[in-house]
């Protein structure tokens, strides 16, 4: 009878361990089924740890770069942030049945119609500047936007991105005009390089994604980044005017700066932007990438920016995606300015 009591005792222990157990795994399961978004967020990854190819070249997302949307979604907790996209939101067809004809004429009217109109476009108007400009790099200097305010108030500033420092005729009249003017080319021979009061130089390229870990830790001179990562390393809010000259990188750029909303911190882009070919990464039939261009475009009217200026490049071949048939330039210049943007 003495016996007895410890061996209930272990039972009843049991049981209680028992209940415990099960009572966690309810609370497991109930959890698991409050919140299924979870799992599906996570980069897809195959097995290898390469990315999954995604089925449309365009929008190919390496499973890192998604991760970065996703950080980026949250950098800065800027107010009005919906969650981050991966893709732009592509626009219907221009015609009924998909046909490049269409989509061309749509796109090429697009590009060449301005939006608002712009009365000073002319930098030479200001002082310090005698040359006239031999390329159409326009910006607004109208009093309704900031930017004629931000010079004269030497709080400007301008990135411009480049490959091979060539024509810096641009870059240089807005330095004299009192603007921080912040170049990135690769090309250069220094890291970083000052040349008067207001110019910088940095052996930097634009991209839309990060560098691959692994490769920037092999190559220690990892001069790829995205633009919001710069803005972040150089601790600026805000870029009054971007100028890209980027030879077919423009597409991507440009998405990128779309997906993160890193765009909505730009008053004014300036791009060249190159239709011979699709461009870097850019994918799909004819009317499939013109339909993504224009896609692209119409991407940042719903942000409010506004084409002002657009000039047609005659001295480059006439063609659109290898095609003489459009009376097109390969070679366009754009400037928008942002209308929101203060
Ligand atoms: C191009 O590709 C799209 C999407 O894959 C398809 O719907 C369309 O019919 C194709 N267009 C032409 C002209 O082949
Ligand atoms: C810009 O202004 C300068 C000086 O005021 C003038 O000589 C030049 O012709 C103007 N250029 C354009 C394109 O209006
Ligand atoms: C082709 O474009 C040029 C320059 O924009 C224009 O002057 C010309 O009239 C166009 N030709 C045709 C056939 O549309």
């Amino acid at each position: 009878m003495p016996k007895e009591r410890p061996l209930w005792r272990g039972a009843a222990f049991r049981l209680c361990v028992l209940s415990a157990a099960l009572l966690l795994c309810l609370q497991l399961a109930v959890r698991r089924s409050w919140c299924p978004e979870e799992r599906p967020r996570l980069p897809a990854v195959a097995a290898s740890g390469r990315a999954v190819p995604q089925p449309r070249g365009t929008a190919a997302a390496s499973g890192r770069r998604r991760v970065t949307y996703v950080r980026s979604g949250r950098r800065g907790g800027r107010p009005g942030r919906k969650t981050a996209r991966w893709h732009i939101e592509l626009q219907p067809w221009a015609s009924p049945t998909p046909s490049l004809n269409y989509e061309a004429l749509r796109f090429l009217k697009y590009i060449s119609t301005s939006q608002i109109s712009c009365e000073h476009m002319n930098l030479s108007s200001l002082r310090g500047n005698s040359e006239a400009m031999k390329r159409p790099w326009s910006v607004c200097l109208d009093e309704r936007f900031s930017l004629i305010h931000r010079l004269r108030n030497k709080q400007c500033r301008l990135y411009s991105l480049g490959l091979g420092s060539d024509d810096n005729q641009f870059e240089i009249s807005m330095a004299n005009s009192g603007c921080e003017v912040h170049r990135f080319d690769p090309s250069i021979r220094s890291a970083h390089i000052q040349e008067g009061q207001h110019l910088w130089y940095h052996r930097l390229s634009v991209d839309w994604r990060d560098p691959n870990p692994a490769i920037a830790a092999h190559k220690l001179h990892s001069n790829t980044k995205k633009l919001g990562t710069i803005l972040n390393e150089f601790g600026h809010q805000k870029i009054d005017v971007l100028k890209a000259d980027v030879e077919s990188a423009e597409w991507k750029i440009l998405e990128n700066l779309i997906l993160e909303d890193v765009v909505e911190q730009i008053g004014q882009l300036v791009f060249e932007v190159h239709i011979h070919w699709p461009g870097f990464e850019v994918s799909g039939n004819d009317s499939t990438v013109v339909r993504y261009w224009y896609s692209l475009l119409r991407e940042l009217e719903l942000k409010d920016f506004r084409l002002f200026h657009t000039y047609k490049d005659l001295s480059k071949p006439q063609m659109l995606l290898k095609k003489e048939a459009f009376n097109a330039s390969s070679c366009y210049t754009l400037s928008w300015v942002n209308t929101r943007w203060k």
